[in-house]
């Protein structure tokens, strides 16, 4: 059955490696509804219970939320910042939380996550996309997979991966589909 599938790209850079990663996946999806969120798109003040107390929820905050409600499964690709998740990112998970059920505050009952990451480093962001696979579960995510990219500038030339990471990308993208219908 065909499924609404939802990419997140993490990053508030125009020129975002990791939304590079995202396009490179999501173009190996087939025979389900993808639709990009870039959360360039939907900006929101910094959290605080003060403004929220006096500004109410962003409407943007809102769009998020009903981005991810109306979505089956989600791809992220998230840069990773000091080991952890960029504030902007999380950022917007504090605002859409505020806005869900508690036991669930973004994705809803254990939606079917796939966490990629890049960075120009070796390592690729892996020890966020770890730290993520641990809390995400607290937001509603049923973690399937996870892909890191490391090296960037090495493995995408002129907007193609090389061979081998090709490869481990269609693997876990065809994964990840799988057990979509499962
Ligand atoms: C404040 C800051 C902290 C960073 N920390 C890390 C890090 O901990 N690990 C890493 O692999 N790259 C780190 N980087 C480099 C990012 O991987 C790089 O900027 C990458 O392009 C971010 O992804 P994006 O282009 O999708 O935003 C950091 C970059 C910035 C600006």
């Amino acid at each position: 059955m065909m499924k609404k599938i939802l990419t997140v790209s993490a990053s508030n850079s125009k020129n975002s490696i990791n939304r590079t990663l995202l396009e490179l996946a999501s173009s190996k999806i087939k025979g389900h509804a993808v639709t990009m969120l870039d959360i360039r798109d939907y900006p929101m003040p910094f959290f605080s219970l003060d403004t929220e107390e006096n500004d109410g929820h962003p409407e943007t905050a809102k769009q998020v939320r009903a981005l991810f409600a109306e979505h089956d499964a989600f791809i992220i690709s998230c840069p990773e910042h000091n080991g952890a998740m960029p504030a902007e990112f999380k950022n917007v998970i504090d605002w859409v939380s505020r806005l869900g059920d508690l036991q669930n505050p973004m994705f809803g009952a254990n939606k079917p996550v796939l966490l990629l990451s890049t960075s120009p480093g070796p390592r690729g962001g892996v020890t966020n996309i770890q730290t993520l696979t641990q809390i995400m579960p607290f937001w509603g995510a049923d973690i399937k997979g996870s892909f890191s990219l490391g090296s960037f500038y090495d493995c995408v030339v002129d907007g193609k991966l090389n061979d081998e990471k090709d490869q481990e990308l269609t693997n876990v993208i065809a994964g990840f589909v799988n057990t979509l219908s499962i």
